[in-house]
């Protein structure tokens, strides 16, 4: 069988960008399952420029690729933290990260790519963070510091001995801006998002990260919020709504290419693509890291992802999850 032939995915295009070789520089505890894993150019290089929300593919033993947020400071380009949380009943990713990864290894990491950009021009930023979900928010509060922007941070967690970066947000945050909230393992003990979304200060937005409790209930808080003052990353998919039809199958064409593949009911968009000798750069397959984005010319998408803004889902789709509902999907490949 021939190699399947990589495809390329505009900006996210992972084929042709080549990945790097990274040294862990140090690991260091954070809170109760919780390690931050500082990596650096083995030849003491600048890292690739990155923004607050992006985070990078890990290339793991066996052939894992999981995504991880950049937690440092987005300015600073000589080396990089991740915070992995450790989950025992996960997919061996985080597992495989604190149980076999030592100082000095090298790893495979991908250059940055940002689903979680912020918008630079808020009057205000509520920062919310859940667990593991203070990732990608922490390197938020270092440019919003920074920039001198007008911002607050909170941060929930079960007890002190889950919280993650703790020093390095006492220093980086006001005391009057960092606000954590524990709720001792009791639901309802913790923040009331409700009450602390009820109003929306004068053009701010709202950045939040962290379980499926935490997301759930800041989207419900949130549905009054100016479109497009509110924004989020799942780190694992939500549940799925139970559907009201069973998929049907499809055809994709590859516009550039003038070649069309047939998805089946049981198949994604990608599986497809690869039986039809085409790799398409994943990581998460489950619509949280863009690696699949890709645009569309035809066709009515039914996307089923969690990172895509209404004006993406206009001409972008995730070939991981998002199927078609149309006979026929165009894309621009
Ligand atoms: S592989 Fe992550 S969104 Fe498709």
């Amino acid at each position: 069988m021939n190699a399947p032939v990589p495809l390329g995915l505009g900006e996210f295009e992972a084929d042709t960008i080549p990945l790097l070789r990274l040294r862990v520089q140090a690991i260091r505890l954070q809170a109760d399952g919780i390690h931050a894993f500082e990596l650096v150019d083995p030849d003491g290089a600048k890292l690739p420029p990155a923004t607050a929300g992006a985070h990078v593919d890990v290339h793991l033993p066996d052939g894992l690729v999981r995504s991880y947020s950049l937690s440092g400071d987005p300015a600073d380009c000589t080396f990089w933290t991740l915070g992995v949380l450790r989950e025992v009943n996960g997919r061996g990713g985080s597992k495989a990260m604190h149980d076999s990864l030592r100082v000095g290894e090298l790893l495979t990491v991908s250059r940055p790519r940002n689903a979680f950009a912020m918008v630079p021009s808020a009057a205000h930023t509520v920062l919310l963070a859940g667990g593991i979900g203070i990732t990608p928010i922490k390197a938020m509060a270092h440019t919003l510091t920074a920039e001198g922007k007008s911002f607050e941070l909170h941060y929930c967690a079960r007890t002190p001995r889950n919280v993650a970066f703790i020093r390095e947000l006492r220093a980086l945050v006001p005391p009057d801006r960092l606000h954590f909230h524990f709720d001792n393992g009791v639901p309802g003990q913790g923040l009331n998002i409700t009450n602390l979304l009820k109003q929306q200060p004068a053009g701010a937005h709202l950045y939040y990260c962290g379980p499926s409790g935490l997301m759930k209930a800041c989207d419900q808080a949130s549905t009054h919020w100016a479109p497009g003052s509110v924004h989020f990353e799942h780190f694992k998919p939500p549940e799925p709504a139970p559907k009201a039809a069973p998929d049907a199958s499809f055809k994709v064409r590859l516009a550039r290419r003038g070649i069309t593949v047939p998805v089946l009911p049981d198949q994604t968009i990608v599986r497809a693509l690869e039986l039809a000798g085409f790799r398409v750069p994943t990581s998460c397959l489950s619509g949280l890291c863009a690696s699949c984005k890709v645009e569309y010319l035809e066709g009515d998408v039914e996307h089923n992802d969690y990172i895509l803004s209404d004006e993406e889902k206009t001409h972008c789709l995730t070939l991981c999850v998002s199927r078609a509902r149309s006979p026929l999907l165009v894309l621009d490949l």
